[in-house]
């Protein structure tokens, strides 16, 4: 399966602070917000993504993540124009998902805990899958209409009654008739084509599954400052306690043998002295034979 990143947007609600800069790249707490999505795929195990932003903004992502080759993985960009809407990702990226199944999360949507994501992907045989998440306010998201056997009757976008409290976050899982869906979608009244007709499409030919995320998981969709605050003090306590960082896509590469400690160590040397390397230097020993590093090479990778 390949993955998809929906990074673009306008980014509107978090003015001034996207007024120059990508809301995907602001920080949430330690590491830019792309980094979590970005987490979310490589440790479903997907190494094939394609990230999508708008012109502006591409080139910053392409700098901060390049090629992925250091990661053991592969990206690819793609412009999006102008926010037509987040089934456009599958016609953006028609040429990278040739005739393959797709994954996509939005750019600003953090997951935490046992989601399961890996074994689902491996598992996935077709159709579509999309995830269903309890909130508070699920007028803001497209959300699940159960029928009296728990089965889904219909998905509403941005309901102002809402059929029920369980939003669809963004991470969606596609078989390849997605393209060719999107593109018979027709654009909603706010001109975008609309996800949730894209999902109703498969609801209609009965191959939606949905599977309910429990309350062992964190989601969190970073596109307020509010969000923002409350998902940057999540990970904070949580890194914190733990001591160890979610979201790190070196230490994801290293522990799902993306890469091997070799090429860990080349990485290690590019990354400037900070705490982010002080936390890679100290989870390196978990997976080294060789506890009698050198002096010199312990110096080398400090430095
Ligand atoms: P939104 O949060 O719905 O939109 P936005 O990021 O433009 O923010 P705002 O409403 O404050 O203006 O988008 C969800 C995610 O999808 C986010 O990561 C941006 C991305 N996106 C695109 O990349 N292209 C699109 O056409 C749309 C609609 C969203």
């Amino acid at each position: 399966m390949k993955g998809i990143i929906l990074s673009g947007g306008n980014g509107t609600r978090l003015y001034p602070s996207t007024n120059i800069i990508s809301k995907q790249l602001l920080p949430v707490y330690d590491k830019p917000m792309i980094y979590y999505p970005l987490s979310t795929l490589m440790l479903a195990g997907i190494k094939e993504v394609a990230i999508i932003s708008t012109p502006r903004d591409l080139p910053n992502y392409q700098m901060l993540l390049g090629g992925g080759t250091s990661l053991g993985i592969e990206i690819s960009y793609f412009e999006q124009p102008e926010p037509r809407g987040l089934a456009d990702a599958f016609l953006v990226c028609e040429s990278f998902i040739k005739d393959e199944n797709v994954a996509l999360i939005l750019g600003d949507n953090i997951f935490y805990g046992n989601t399961k994501f890996h074994e689902i992907v491996n598992n996935f045989s077709g159709g579509a899958m999309i995830f269903g998440y309890p909130v508070q306010n699920p007028e803001r998201y497209g959300v699940l209409d159960f029928d009296r056997d728990g089965g889904i009757k219909g998905i509403i976008e941005k309901p102002i009654q809402a059929p029920s409290n369980y939003a669809v976050p963004g991470f969606y899982l596609y078989d390849n008739t997605v393209v060719s869906r999107a593109k018979r979608l027709k654009p909603s009244e706010r001109g975008e084509i609309e996800i949730t007709d894209l999902n109703v499409s498969y609801l209609s030919d009965s191959s939606l599954n949905v599977q309910l995320l429990g309350r062992g998981i964190a989601w969190f969709d970073t596109g307020t400052s509010k969000s923002l605050v409350e998902a940057s003090a999540f990970l904070e306590s949580v890194e914190s306690v733990q001591s160890y960082k979610i979201g790190c896509i070196e230490e994801i590469s290293l522990r799902k043998k993306f890469i091997n400690l070799k090429s860990f160590d080349s990485l290690l040397e590019k990354i400037p002295p900070s705490q982010y390397k002080d936390y890679l230097l100290k989870i390196r020993p978990e997976f080294s034979s060789d506890s009698n590093l050198s002096s010199s090479t312990i110096e080398r990778l400090q430095s």
